[in-house]
């Protein structure tokens, strides 16, 4: 995790304080947001604690490899944007950062973990987090197993939270998994923008948006602020995949702490792809005669002659577009909650979903 000031001598009034690489301008809200992300740290370690030191051990790998921590963050926002609701309505302590909210944000990135353990083996990749992936460290069935013992505790902990809580979970994954099942099948004859717009909002939408609406729900939100962030939540959920599959084309290996050309190894199509493969040019018969988006390509050559066409064509230009204009439909979101230092950090997560190179 990046929690750091932007000042070496020390936060100072006017400078933003990074909290998980977000700046962030108001000092008492970076404060409360640091805390309440160490508490996640700790939880997530302790939550999967094991007598069998292996499958702890396996488990912690990807912890400690890092990650941005983007979905606990994203609950402790939205926590405090919902604050304000609780403090105007009571003179009860507001519990933006309950331990109801900590066990929220720790639930959802032990979910969101347990997919990244399954999404490796699915997508053969070696590396993640700048780290070896578990499959590549270890082998599939250790990576797998991982997988289901982190969702396990996932669940454990979301029970603690209540049948509702519980409902929206279940619900959630299986939106996230139907998301997968979809990519591996592929369009089958839909039309393929539309078929790749559904998977995002399923495979990384969904748990973005509970990630919001958890926050929101645990600080004691009214509900038209717990929908907001929840919609707010997988509009920028769909935007951070888009933005991840124009990473895997155009970022210089390593920035990302994964492989680039995954997608294009696996032939996934994404987005970038797809509006680069309807283009009427020579760019665009070369793919399709590599065979881009449409079959597994293995060969290390081809898939570098693939991304340099990839980096060169408007695809990216018109996914960047498409980017701003789901940037436009969050901050729409945000405009109905209510104005402070939380909705500008929100502000400023959107901005970096946009922006993000890695
Ligand atoms: C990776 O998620 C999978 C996607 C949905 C793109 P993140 O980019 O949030 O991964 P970490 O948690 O920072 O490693
Ligand atoms: C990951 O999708 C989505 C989930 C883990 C649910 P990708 O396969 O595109 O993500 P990365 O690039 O491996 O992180
Ligand atoms: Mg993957
Ligand atoms: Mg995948």
């Amino acid at each position: 995790m990046i929690v750091q000031s932007s000042s070496p001598a020390g936060p100072s009034p006017t400078a933003a304080t990074q909290v998980a690489g977000l700046p962030i301008g108001d000092e008492a809200l970076a404060t409360e947001v640091t805390a309440g992300l160490d508490r996640v740290e700790d939880l997530l370690r302790r939550e999967v604690h094991s007598d069998y030191r292996f499958v702890e051990n396996t488990s912690l790998h990807l912890i400690e490899a890092g990650g941005k921590r983007f979905r606990p963050l994203l609950t402790l926002l939205a926590a405090q944007v919902a604050a304000g609701d609780a403090a105007r309505r009571s003179s009860a302590p507001s519990g933006a950062t309950s331990e109801d909210v900590v066990v929220a944000a720790t639930s959802v990135e032990l979910v969101h973990l347990a997919t990244l353990y399954h999404d490796d083996v699915m997508d053969e990749a070696v590396m993640r987090r700048g780290a070896q992936s578990a499959n590549a460290r270890w082998d599939n069935t250790v990576a797998i197993l991982t997988g289901d013992y982190l969702f396990a505790h996932a669940s454990r902990l979301v029970s603690q939270l209540g049948p509702e809580a519980v409902r929206i979970i279940a619900e959630t994954f299986a939106e996230l998994v139907t998301g997968q099942m979809r990519e591996t099948r592929g369009p089958r004859g839909d039309d393929p923008i539309e078929h790749y717009m559904a998977v995002v909002a399923e495979k990384t939408g969904s748990l973005i948006a509970t990630a919001g609406r958890f926050g929101a729900m645990f600080a004691g939100a009214e509900q038209a602020h717990v929908e907001a962030l929840g919609r707010f939540g997988e509009i920028i959920g769909t935007a951070f995949q888009v933005s991840d599959d124009i990473i895997d084309i155009a970022s210089p290996s390593g920035d990302s702490g994964k492989t680039p050309g995954t997608d294009l190894r696996e032939g996934v199509a994404t987005l970038p792809v797809l509006y680069a493969l309807a283009d009427d040019d020579a760019a665009a018969a070369r793919l399709r005669e590599l065979g881009v988006g449409e079959k597994e390509i293995t060969d290390d050559a081809v898939v570098a002659e693939a991304l340099e066409i990839l980096r060169a064509s408007d695809g990216l230009a018109r996914t960047r577009a498409a980017l701003d204009a789901q940037a436009e439909a969050a901050r729409a979101e945000l405009a109905g909650l209510p104005a402070g230092p939380a909705r500008a950090a929100l502000s400023a997560l959107l901005d970096y979903t946009v922006e993000r190179v890695g």
